[in-house]
């Protein structure tokens, strides 16, 4: 039996779509997540290897479909997305250390490796001295409230951080402002590799700390962009199989975790990963909950300080390797339900949410049905959300490793009237506030990964 506690919440019996056997695969998490099945098979890697997957085509009608969708959604970026996403030996995985195990054998056979940190740790005073003169910042300043005080932030455009070429000095610049983003979460140490190497998963060892956990690292900006502090009460909605929930215990110790995940088998997972990860001291932080996140908000309204809502969606990796044409065909089908129920999800999460606090709407698809859209039209009923801009805060500083694509203009207008009209700026400063995208490009293979910040108004 779990350690962890189960909420004593009924699951809710008019609860009938079982979407979830659509998603059942290993979403953002990389290969941690496919590595219980490797236990069990009893592999046991010994070295990093490289990349070799077993050879898997794509399937054609989900092909078919992407080509049409994307090209239009995604313009240029769509061909090399496509060719990463069709070359699985070029998919790359992060190497996320556990700050609750010792990592110091696995920190020195990873740097031996040529892996380094995503989040370089930066030492502030060194930072302040010889940065440029604009920086102004703070350990305590910069920790606050933002990721990034913007005095920090460089004013490009969004699209000179992927389309451009670098000059030296917006090199630099990113890799201040990427520095920067490591102190809102000092504790996050995550490793990864400039070409596709795969370190080996760990098995699971009843009773003992797991010291990494695997995972795609465009996982990682959703719980960067929640900016979890210690002592907050968190909810992270759809949390199976708990990678995220790993991250956030990361970045902080929240007073309570709330992971909710209504399939049996996905909680099955998710408890067995969070007592990999989590120490047995902060046992009495961390609730199991097995709700219909559609009506946790109603249930327990106001009650979290942060919510985060990795939705159920169209997986773009996993649904592109269907096993049948079949079954692409009958994912296909499915794609069109999913919105409805992510937007479900994202009202609920910001009925849980205290007046005041902030939700986080993922998704690992680039499908913008499921991500601008689904924001735009909870917004549109939801006049006390407010979504915040995470292009400056998270895309800009870190470009250098993620490829973001700015939302297309007329994205929001052909599929839904902004409304409330935005306050301050024009259309396409409302446009940035609905998310970021990661697109996997050739040197960037990270994601695909939208999120999108709301803050419920006081
Ligand atoms: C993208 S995965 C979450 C991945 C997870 N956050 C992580 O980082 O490991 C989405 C999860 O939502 C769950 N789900 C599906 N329908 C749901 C619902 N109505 N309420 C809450 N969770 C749901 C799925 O079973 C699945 O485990």
């Amino acid at each position: 039996m779990s350690k962890y506690m189960f909420s004593i919440l009924p699951f809710n019996s008019t609860w009938r779509t079982p979407l979830w056997c659509l998603w059942l695969c290993s979403c953002h998490s990389g290969p941690d997540a496919v590595s219980l099945l490797n236990e069990r098979k009893g592999a046991r890697n010994k070295q990093v290897t490289k990349l070799h997957k077993k050879k898997r085509s794509s399937c054609q009608p989900v092909l078919d479909h992407f080509d049409q969708q994307y090209s239009q959604e995604l313009g240029d970026l769509w061909p090399s997305a496509r060719a990463v996403l069709l070359d699985r030996h070029s998919w790359q995985y992060g190497v996320m250390l556990n700050r609750f195990s010792t990592v110091t054998d696995i920190t020195q056979t990873l740097q031996s490796q040529g892996f380094s940190l995503l989040l370089p740790q930066t030492n502030v005073s060194t930072l302040l001295c010889n940065g440029p003169s604009t920086i102004l910042i703070s350990k305590h300043q910069a920790r606050k409230d933002s990721l990034l005080p913007p005095q920090y932030i460089s004013k490009c455009s969004p699209n000179d951080s992927y389309v451009q070429p670098e000059s030296p000095s917006h090199a630099l610049g990113r890799d201040l402002q990427s520095e920067a983003l490591s102190l809102a979460c000092p504790s996050l140490q995550c490793y990864i590799h400039p070409y596709p190497l795969r370190f080996p998963s760990q098995a699971h060892r009843p009773g003992q700390l797991k010291q990494y956990y695997l995972l795609n690292a465009a996982s990682l900006l959703p719980v960067l962009a929640l900016q979890v502090r210690d002592g907050e009460k968190v909810l992270d909605l759809c949390s199976a199989p708990g990678g995220k929930a790993i991250a956030i215990f990361q970045c902080a110790t929240p007073a309570l975790i709330c992971c909710n995940e209504p399939d049996p088998h996905r909680r099955d997972w998710l408890a067995k990963t969070l007592e990999s990860f989590v120490p047995h001291s902060l046992n009495s932080r961390v609730i199991v909950s097995a709700q219909d996140g559609r009506s946790f908000g109603q249930r327990e309204a106001g009650t979290y300080d942060k919510v985060l809502v990795d939705a159920p969606c169209s997986n773009d990796r996993t649904w592109l390797y269907s096993c049948s044409g079949q079954q692409g065909e009958q994912r296909l089908q499915e794609r069109a339900r999913l919105p409805m129920l992510q937007a479900q999800l994202l009202r609920s999460a910001l009925s849980a949410v205290r007046p005041g606090g902030v939700v986080v709407y993922s998704t690992c698809t680039m499908s913008s049905s499921e991500n601008y859209a689904v924001v735009e039209t909870v917004l549109n009923d939801c006049p006390e959300a407010e979504p915040e801009d995470l292009w400056e805060e998270i895309a800009i500083p870190l470009s250098k490793y993620f490829a973001f694509s700015p939302a297309h203009p007329g994205h929001g207008q052909t599929l839904h009237k902004p409304s409330p009209q935005p306050q301050n700026g024009n259309v396409s400063s409302y446009h940035h506030r609905l998310g970021i995208l990661v697109v996997p490009q050739p040197g960037k293979t990270w994601g695909p990964m939208f999120l999108s910040r709301i803050r419920r108004r006081k």
